[in-house]
């Protein structure tokens, strides 16, 4: 496994993460849960990804349960905060109160003292980001969190709170979690370039499209059984962002250009995403050991300078 800086801070993730949403604690029975954890850890991974919305809780409940297995000094443990957890007003969003009861919740459900990252999922502007930024460094101070991060915040939000945060004398933004993939390059234009700027680490996620560039889906065909995009709980993303024709015949010559390097689609995906400066680590999702089996090979993957070439054309970037 290979091992990247977080931005300008002193954290070491593998590059790429194991990440929980629709699969750990939920489409993964507790069997596979725990062996694609565990196959996760024994090939170097030592950056999981979660969130308290992860099918309500249920997600880092598991997670956490599994990687009690492992010394909790070789762990980077992320989980998350702003998504509804209760029928309340102030059950969801980033105010000090649900951001301070929120990690309560979090540790106790995956059984840790600490997390090593915590994350706003979105941005919230009904609350101020001081406000937000205080919560985060009093729960800094207090030893319940070692780094704070944003997810899908824009590079002005981001801009805008690294002034507050040095206003405040607080911790500044460490990380950050865009969406990041061959069909999804917007990060590219201004929130890589800034948080390179401002030292911001990013762990990107959903690096193969919810699976649309595994090759799996074929043009002319609907979505084979078992899959992400054939399950109505799980096919909202992947419908709405990815999900047309195109794409399907993209695929097949994604297929086609992995094979010509020896490699599988997922591989050439993900190795294209470990590409980018900006990036500190991929996080992957795998419904069986086997995926994961295929995707962790990415590491080892060098893209000749022809592919790359032929993945801008057949993928080019935003604008
Ligand atoms: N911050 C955020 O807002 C946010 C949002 C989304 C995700 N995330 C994090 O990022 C992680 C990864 O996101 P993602 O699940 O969207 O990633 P992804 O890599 O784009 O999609 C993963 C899914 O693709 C399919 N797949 C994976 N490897 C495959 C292979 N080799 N061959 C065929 N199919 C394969 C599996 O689904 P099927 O087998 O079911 O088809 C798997 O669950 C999540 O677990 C979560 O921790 C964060």
């Amino acid at each position: 496994m290979e091992y990247r800086k977080m931005g300008r801070w002193g954290l070491q993730l593998s590059s790429l993460g194991l990440g929980s949403y629709l699969t750990i604690g939920y489409k993964c029975d507790e069997k596979t849960s725990r062996d694609t954890i565990r196959y996760a850890y024994d090939q170097g991974i030592n950056f999981f990804d979660t969130a308290d919305a992860y099918n309500k809780g249920e997600g880092e409940r598991v997670l956490g349960k599994h990687l009690a297995d492992y010394p909790r000094t070789s762990l980077v443990v992320l989980s998350k905060v702003h998504a509804a957890m209760g029928p309340g007003p102030n059950d969801r969003g980033l105010s000090a109160k649900h951001v301070v009861e929120g990690c309560h919740a979090s540790l106790r459900r995956l059984g840790m003292d600490y997390l090593d990252i915590y994350m706003c999922h979105r941005p919230d502007s009904s609350v101020p980001v001081d406000e937000t930024i205080r919560a985060m460094e009093d729960l800094a101070r207090q030893g319940k969190i070692l780094y704070w991060g944003v997810s899908e915040w824009s590079a002005a939000q981001m801009i805008r709170a690294q002034a507050v945060a040095r206003d405040l004398g607080a911790r500044a933004i460490a990380v950050n979690e865009p969406r990041y993939n061959l069909l999804y390059r917007l990060p590219e234009q201004e929130v890589f370039p800034t948080t390179l700027e401002e030292g911001i680490g990013n762990v990107i996620f959903s690096p193969l499209a919810h699976g649309m560039l595994t090759g799996k889906y074929r043009p002319g065909e609907e979505a084979p059984a078992g899959t992400r995009a054939a399950d109505p709980d799980q096919y909202g993303v992947i419908r709405s962002l990815y999900w047309n024709e195109d794409n399907k015949v993209k695929g097949q010559e994604l297929v086609r250009l992995a094979g010509e390097m020896g490699i599988t689609a997922a591989q050439l995906a993900i190795a294209w995403c470990l590409r980018h400066a900006a990036v500190s680590s991929v996080i992957m999702g795998a419904t069986s050991v086997g995926q994961l089996q295929d995707n962790i090979r990415a590491v080892e993957v060098d893209i000749p300078a022809e592919v790359v070439a032929r993945l801008e054309e057949l993928y080019p970037p935003v604008g």
